[in-house]
């Protein structure tokens, strides 16, 4: 073992350590166990480019752009500490070290990489889809645990899936890579016991269901509202026979959108030509909601309104206090809302524009969350049918309530 190895054996050593005190690698599960050893076979920097950006999970890590040639000691450390790496913004389009661009392509943070192989549940004989190859790690990760024959992941952007050819080869993997919209799955490459999808997913797409075994397991990224206070959650869904999936919300996930289903940019909203009103709903009800009761409203808004988008943001006002604004508008129609704080804080100020009166349709939603108790997100879970698929709560019977 040359100087180098041992330096990056030092650095997955101390990256694992702080991966068990977290709990995501835990001693005493098999599964996890192997994840970490693979954490130690698959170099990660093997799958990092010499310029990026590292977005920092780790408390005491800042997020900073990295150069390896410019400063090769901080690049290494944030390829081997908790930070997902931003290897590409706006399609390309945007320098990767400036935040204000949108990434399109990263390596996950190892925490929420190892989570989301640990609950895909991965067994010696599984042929595994993995959507998003990005620059080829977790494809990479995944031909380890198995081996390439059983390995099958899809790309959609060609540069990028150029990328991770040369790095998977580079590091001596070689499972299928295809370029193409992961949406469809791999046709022709099927049965899959496992898909392992590391983009935002808001429709999912049945052809994953057709494409897996009765049994099996798909993990993705939820994200029915992606904007990036909002985030999505973990869903794990299991393949049934009758050709339906159901599963759980596991925890959160923020992730970048597929490409196919990503999020309109925020239409721009005349107020003189929206219907005004008042509401003593304050829209700070929204704001004042963390931890999973908050996600809990977002997955009962979900379920309810599947088409509307909704952003909270706190405003500054012309007298330099802090107010609270909800924006909601829906992807399939004209229909928006707006609802400010008022610097009297009693009522709030709203305009609604479009045949749909969304702001009370929020109202309705949110009083039947807090008349079904507040549920938090592990109250909630999916069903995906041939024709449609709804969030429920508690039974996966029915729809909650569609408005
Ligand atoms: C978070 S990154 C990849 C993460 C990667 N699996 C890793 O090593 O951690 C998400 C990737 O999904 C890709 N992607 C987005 N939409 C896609 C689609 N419709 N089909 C296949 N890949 C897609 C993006 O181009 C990007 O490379």
């Amino acid at each position: 073992m040359n100087w180098q190895d041992v330096k990056i054996d030092y650095h997955v050593t101390e990256l694992s350590a702080y991966l068990a005190r977290q709990g995501v690698i835990r001693e005493n599960d098999w599964n996890s166990r192997a994840w970490r050893t693979g954490l130690r076979h698959v170099r990660r920097h093997k799958f990092v480019p010499d310029q990026a950006y590292a977005n920092a999970i780790q408390p005491g890590e800042a997020s900073r752009p990295i150069d390896l040639k410019a400063n090769p000691a901080d690049w290494w450390r944030a390829v081997y500490t908790d930070c997902a790496i931003i290897t590409q913004r706006e399609d390309g389009l945007s320098p990767v070290s400036d935040p204000i661009g949108d990434p399109t392509c990263s390596l996950s943070a190892p925490s929420i990489a190892m989570t989301f192989l640990g609950e895909l549940d991965v067994q010696d004989h599984h042929r595994v889809l993995d959507i998003g190859t990005g620059t080829g790690w977790t494809a990479a990760m995944l031909a380890w645990r198995l081996r390439n024959e059983q390995v099958v992941t899809v790309e959609v952007d060609e540069t990028l899936a150029n990328v991770a050819a040369a790095n998977l080869t580079q590091a001596h993997f070689s499972p299928e890579l295809l370029v193409g919209d992961g949406a469809a799955g791999a046709p022709g490459f099927g049965p899959f016991d496992r898909i392992h999808v590391t983009c935002g997913v808001r429709d999912i797409p049945y052809a994953w269901i057709e494409q897996t075994r009765p049994g099996g397991i798909i993990v993705m990224p939820y994200m029915p509202a992606p904007t990036a206070l909002q985030g999505g959650q973990r869903l794990l869904l299991t393949v049934l026979e009758d050709g339906t999936a159901r599963g759980r919300f596991t925890g959160r996930a923020s992730y970048m959108m597929m490409r196919s289903q990503q999020r309109p940019p925020t239409p721009t909203q005349v107020l003189e030509e929206g219907r005004h009103s008042t509401t003593d709903f304050h829209p700070r009800n929204l704001h004042d909601l963390t931890g999973p009761r908050y996600e809990g409203a977002l997955l009962m808004l979900a379920s309810a309104m599947p088409t509307v988008m909704m952003e909270t943001q706190q405003v500054r006002r012309d007298d330099d206090t802090w107010g609270y604004a909800v924006r909601l508008y829906d992807l399939e129609g004209p229909s928006w809302a707006l609802c400010e704080s008022t610097p009297t804080q009693t009522e709030a100020d709203v305009v609604q524009f479009g045949d749909r009166n969304l702001w009370e349709e929020l109202e309705t939603v949110y009083f039947s969350w807090v008349r079904h108790g507040q549920p938090g997100r592990d109250r909630f879970g999916m069903m995906v049918t041939p024709d449609s698929q709804y969030v429920w709560l508690d039974t996966p019977t029915a729809a909650l309530l569609r408005i």
